[in-house]
C-alpha cells in the first residue's frame, strides 16, 4: 500500500471514534485531509467541528460540515489529529503543517486525542523530524541560541522566499539535532522560554489512542 492509501484507511478508521450528536475536534494535514473527507459521510449525524486551521475550516466548510469557535465549546470528547512522529507512550511531534499552537488548543478542550498517522511515523525516541516551534518574529534569534546550547539546529521556514507566517500571524522555527528523550520535561521548559508561542511537543496533550496504518491493515495503540 502506498502512503497515501494508509492515510486513507487511517482516516477512515477515525469516524468510529467520533461521538454522534456532539462536535468533534478537528487536526489538520494530509492524514486529517482523509479523514475529513470521511466524516462528510457522516455529518448529519454529528452537530459539527472544531477546527484547528485555515485549511481544516476551508476543507469542513466546503462539505457542508458546520465549524464552531473554540470559544463556543467548553469540552470535546474527541480530537483526531495527525502526527510527523509518536512514540510508544503516545508522546508526539506536530507542527509539519505550522497549525501546532490551534492543535495544541483543540487538543487541549478534548478528553481524548486520537492519533491517525502511518507507520512511519511510530519512533522509540522523537527528534528525527525537525521540531517546529511557533515563536513571536523577535525572539527567534534567542530562541535559535537556547536550542543551539542543548545541541540543536534551528532554522526559520520559509515559504516562497519569505518567512511563512502562520495562522496566528507568527513564524516557525524547525530544529534538528535533538534527541527529546524525556518529552514531559522539554516541552516544559521550552514553554518558559519568552517568545516562544507553542513548542511542538505534544507531551501535555499527549495521544490516548493511534490508529496506525500498517500494510496489514490498521493497527490500534491504546496509551
Ligand atoms: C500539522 C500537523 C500534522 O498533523 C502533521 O504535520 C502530520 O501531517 P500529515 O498528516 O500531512 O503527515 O501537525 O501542523
Amino acid at each position: 500500500m502506498t502512503q497515501d492509501e494508509l492515510k486513507t484507511l487511517v482516516g477512515q478508521a477515525a469516524v468510529k471514534y467520533v461521538v454522534k450528536g456532539e462536535i468533534v475536534g478537528v487536526g489538520t494535514g494530509s492524514t486529517v485531509n482523509k479523514f475529513i473527507d470521511a466524516l462528510a459521510a457522516i455529518k448529519s449525524e454529528i452537530k459539527g467541528a472544531v477546527s484547528s486551521s485555515v485549511a481544516s475550516t476551508e476543507r469542513l466548510k466546503a462539505l457542508g460540515i458546520k465549524v464552531f469557535d473554540a470559544n463556543e465549546v467548553i469540552e470535546l470528547s474527541v480530537y483526531i489529529d495527525g502526527a510527523d512522529e509518536i512514540d510508544h507512550s503516545g508522546y508526539m511531534v506536530k507542527g509539519g503543517g505550522a497549525a501546532l499552537t490551534r492543535e495544541k488548543i483543540v487538543a487541549s478542550l478534548s478528553k481524548k486525542f486520537v492519533c491517525i498517522a502511518d507507520e512511519s511515523k511510530l519512533v522509540k525516541t522523537m527528534g528525527a523530524f525537525p521540531l517546529p516551534v511557533e515563536v513571536i518574529p523577535m525572539a527567534a534569534q534567542r530562541i535559535s541560541a537556547l536550542f543551539a546550547a542543548k545541541g540543536g539546529s534551528a532554522q526559520l521556514r520559509m515559504k516562497d522566499s519569505a518567512p511563512l507566517v502562520t495562522d496566528n500571524g507568527q513564524h516557525i522555527l524547525d530544529v534538528t539535532g535533538l534527541q527529546i528523550a524525556d518529552p514531559l520535561a522539554f516541552e516544559s521548559e521550552v514553554n518558559q522560554w519568552p517568545g516562544v508561542v507553542t513548542v511542538g511537543v505534544f507531551a501535555h496533550q499527549k495521544a490516548q489512542v493511534c490508529l496506525l496504518g500498517t500494510s496489514t491493515g490498521v493497527k490500534t495503540l491504546e496509551f
